[in-house]
């Protein structure tokens, strides 16, 4: 079976300081069949080449979305990246079907505890509910959503060194994308990939 390929965009605006992402990126970034693109390393003034940006996506199966939450939403420059790569024709409308039937996964760091994210915490909103216009996104260009796979408290997941674990995983998660061995299905179900991936990895004689 060929393999699935697996584009990274990464949207860090202060990667000097970066604890969490820095590490997650390093590690996806040696994998087979997965091309990393830095936005903010590439578009430090926000000039985006589309036509580049379009045709890495029709080059790729699973698109990744990696960044950290900044007021409860993507930084600036992954937002401008969808406002103009995402056209009309392309990503959308009548001919729009570019997209369709490819994969997005948002793979994103918070700094707030898990348990804020939820109707009983401050945070109100479960992290899947805070993303529903990428969610929603996904759904106008034919993609297929994934959970949030997130990693909360990131200070604290730093200092006590759990950061290790959570890159691991995150490398599980791509190999099983690249693989074509997670569970769609019943990925879709839930809020959030988050302490989850180790069950809906296929064992390779289901397939
Ligand atoms: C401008 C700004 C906005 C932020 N907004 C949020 C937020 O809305 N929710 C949250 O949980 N953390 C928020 N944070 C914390 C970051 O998400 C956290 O520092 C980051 O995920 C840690 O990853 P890093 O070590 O790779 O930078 C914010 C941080 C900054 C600088």
């Amino acid at each position: 079976m060929k393999n699935k390929k697996v584009l990274v965009l990464y949207a860090h605006p202060s990667q000097h300081r970066s604890e969490v992402n820095t590490p997650m990126i390093r590690a996806v970034k040696a994998m087979a069949n997965v091309t990393v693109v830095d936005l903010y390393y590439e578009y430090p003034n926000f000039d985006i080449d589309i036509d580049l940006e379009q045709q890495r996506l029709l080059e790729h199966d699973v698109i990744v979305f990696q960044f950290p939450l900044y007021w409860y939403s993507t930084p600036s420059l992954l937002k401008e990246w969808q406002d103009l790569v995402l056209e009309y024709g392309f990503a959308y409308g009548q001919d729009g079907r570019a997209l369709q039937g490819k994969l997005l996964l948002c793979a994103l760091t918070a700094g707030g505890k898990e348990q804020t994210y939820g109707d009983k915490g401050y945070n109100h909103f479960t992290i899947r509910q805070m993303l529903y216009p990428i969610e929603q996104m996904a759904c106008m260009t034919k993609m297929r959503y994934l959970p949030p796979f997130a990693l909360f408290d990131a200070r604290k997941a730093y200092q006590d060194q759990s950061v290790h674990q959570h890159v691991d995983t995150y490398r599980e998660l791509l190999q099983a994308l690249i693989d074509d061995r997670l569970d769609i299905e019943q990925a879709a179900q839930l809020d959030k990939l988050t302490h989850h991936v180790e069950h809906l990895i296929l064992p390779s004689e289901a397939l």
